[in-house]
């Protein structure tokens, strides 16, 4: 956002070029990925869409830097990803992504305050700063009173607000969230997909949201289509559909 408050035009986070990748399994070679142009930008939430299997979830690990494709190259942030050393990768992620993952990758040990303050100490954050961002991320997800719990004392869709807040409480460039809703009814499902506009809207992040789920589409800047390892179409909304229902209502209101 500008000082008097007007967004900047979205620019570009992230551009992947011409992106394959195949699996092996036994004697038989999956192409999984097969000539994949992406890009996404700061300020907006691109979903992409397609059928199990059509190569979704190997497309995000490639866009943030979990998975070395075989051919084709990532910019991230202004930084080719894939000609750095894997350590510098490892650094790049953690100073610059959030996941939200179909698994929860919660750390089975730790509450739900610290899973987020450990990853938060880890980047460089104070304690006391880390502690407040925890608490604030775990309250706009309606986890706060159960900040004290560890997973196993958890539902899965409790599980999943948590490992969100973790995410956004990073305030990251580049959030990469699969399925974020899948454990979720719709009215959490929707909080979340709301959270996740923030952290676009808010912070400037660029969004990348794997999702099956039809209704979180009025949500999305853009919509990107998957299906067999290719893109079939890439629609840009002009405003979400929801900005529209609100504005109407309250231009009812008024
Ligand atoms: N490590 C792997 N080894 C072998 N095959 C794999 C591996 N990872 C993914 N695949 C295969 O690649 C294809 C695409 O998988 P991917 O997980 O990207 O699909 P997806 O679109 O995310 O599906 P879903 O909606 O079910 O999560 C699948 O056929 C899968 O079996
Ligand atoms: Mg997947």
């Amino acid at each position: 956002m500008t000082p008097n408050g007007l967004h900047l035009q979205p620019v570009g986070a992230l551009r992947a070029t011409s992106l394959r990748k195949s699996f092996k399994t036994g004697r038989t070679k999956v192409e999984v990925l097969k000539g994949v142009d992406f890009d996404a930008r700061h300020g907006e939430v691109t979903m992409v869409m397609g059928p199990s299997g059509s190569g979704k979830s190997t497309l995000v690990a490639a866009l943030s830097g979990l998975l070395r494709p075989d051919e084709g190259d990532v910019v991230a942030l202004g930084e080719p990803l894939w000609s750095k050393p894997s350590g510098k990768i490892d650094k790049f992620r953690l100073d610059h992504c959030g996941f939200i993952f179909q698994g929860f990758n919660l750390f089975p040990a730790l509450t739900a305050l610290r899973q987020i303050t450990t990853v938060l100490k880890y980047q460089g954050v104070r304690n006391d700063e880390a502690r407040a961002r925890a608490e604030q991320a775990l309250d706009e997800v309606g986890m706060k009173p159960k900040m004290n719990q560890r997973p196993s004392e958890l539902s899965g869709g409790e599980k999943q607000r948590v490992a969100i807040a973790r995410a956004l409480a990073k305030q990251p460039k580049l959030l990469f969230a699969d399925e974020p809703t899948s454990a979720l009814d719709g009215e959490n499902g929707q909080i979340v997909i709301r959270l996740l506009q923030r952290a676009a809207k808010a912070h400037d992040a660029a969004v990348i949201c794997v999702t099956h789920d039809p209704r979180l589409e009025a949500y999305a800047d853009r919509v990107i289509h998957i299906e067999d390892g290719r893109i079939l179409d890439d629609r840009r909304r002009l405003a979400p559909a929801h900005e529209a229902h609100e504005r109407r209502l309250q231009g009812a209101e008024v």
